[in-house]
Order: C-alpha cells, then structure tokens, then sequence
C-alpha cells in the first residue's frame, strides 16, 4: 500500500496538502501533529468532510520522535512513498524577542529538524517516490543579500553538506 506522509499538518497549509492527498492520492495518508491532541482533532475535522486520514504523533524537533515514526512506517509498509516537510516556525514580524534567539530558534525547526527528518526518513523513500520541501519567498530573498560568492555556492548543483 503506498503511503504519504506530512509534517506539521493538524492546521495551515500542511492540513491542506493531507486535505488535497486524501481526494487524490491512492494510499494511505498520515496527518502528523506534534501534539497528539491537536493531530487528533484535525482528523476528526477531515473526517466531518468525509476523508480518512490516518494519524501518527511527529515532533521534528525530537529525534526519538522521527525514529518511531520512522521504524513504524518501514515495519507496516516497508518504505514511504511521499513526504512532504512542511512543518515550521515563524516569529511575527512585531515579535520583541531578540534577534539572535529568533535566529536560534527559526534554524534548529526549519533547517536541522528537517534535515533531521531526511537523515532518518530519506532511506526509506520507495522507487519513483516524491519529496517535497516547503520553502519560502523569504530563502529568495535572504540569498539574494548574500554576496555573489555565497549565492554561487548555495547554487551549485554540486554542493555537499
Ligand atoms: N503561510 C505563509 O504565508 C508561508 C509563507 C512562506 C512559507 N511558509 C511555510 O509553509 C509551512 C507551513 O506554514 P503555515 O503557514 O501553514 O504555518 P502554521 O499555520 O503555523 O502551521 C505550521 C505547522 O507546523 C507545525 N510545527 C511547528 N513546529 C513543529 C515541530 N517541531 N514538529 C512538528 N510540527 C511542527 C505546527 O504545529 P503546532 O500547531 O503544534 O504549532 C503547525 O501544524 C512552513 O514551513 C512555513 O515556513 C508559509
């Protein structure tokens, strides 16, 4: 049975992307919610309009979190077929908390919890499987104030970690 698989979904875009899978992808799906309770109500919510979503607790930020989900998904269906990493943070523009800490914070889920996940979840991706990172307007711009060395080098098609 194929299987898709998506991050931060109990609401926003994440619920929407579980939402449009369920209409149109022929397997299993899995709303993923750092917080069982709020997971849960989401499926509920998908369930009143008539969808069947399934539902696993995942916390990116939580390693043992991505290995049991990740040891699940290889155990019941030998692999995974689409994931799609679209959890994230983002401070209000108007938010006082100092620069560096919203720095901090911004980076550890939206760059090492996700690459967390495709260190643990990358492995497992079946053959003409999908994986889909959901960006930003912001990295575009951001990359665009960087100097042309480091634009060039964040470009190259041959770059390494
Ligand atoms: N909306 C926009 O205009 C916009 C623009 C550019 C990029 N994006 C990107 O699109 C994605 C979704 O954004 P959105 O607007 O739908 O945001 P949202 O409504 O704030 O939803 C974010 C989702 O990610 C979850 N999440 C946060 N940290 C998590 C963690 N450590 N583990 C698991 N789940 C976590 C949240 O769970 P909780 O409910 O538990 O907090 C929530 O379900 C993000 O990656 C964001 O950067 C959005």
């Amino acid at each position: 049975m194929p299987v898709a698989v998506v991050t931060g979904s109990n609401k926003g875009i994440g619920l929407a992307i579980v939402r449009a899978l369920c209409k149109k992808f022929s397997g299993d799906v899995y709303l993923t919610a750092r917080d069982t309770g709020r997971g849960q109500a989401a499926v509920a919510k998908l369930q009143e309009e008539g969808l069947k979503p399934l539902f696993h607790q995942l916390d990116i930020n939580d390693l043992q979190s991505i290995q049991t989900l990740r040891d699940f998904l290889k155990e019941k269906y030998g692999g995974l077929n689409v994931l799609v990493n679209n959890a994230g943070i983002a401070f209000k523009v108007d938010d006082p908390t100092p620069f560096h800490i919203q720095a901090e914070e911004t980076l550890k889920t939206n760059f090492f919890a996700t690459k967390d996940i495709c260190n643990e979840l990358l492995p497992l991706i079946k053959p003409l499987g999908r994986v889909v990172n959901v960006s930003s307007v912001m990295s575009i711009r951001a990359l665009a104030r960087c100097s042309q060395d480091l634009q060039q080098k964040f470009r190259s098609d041959t770059i390494t970690e």
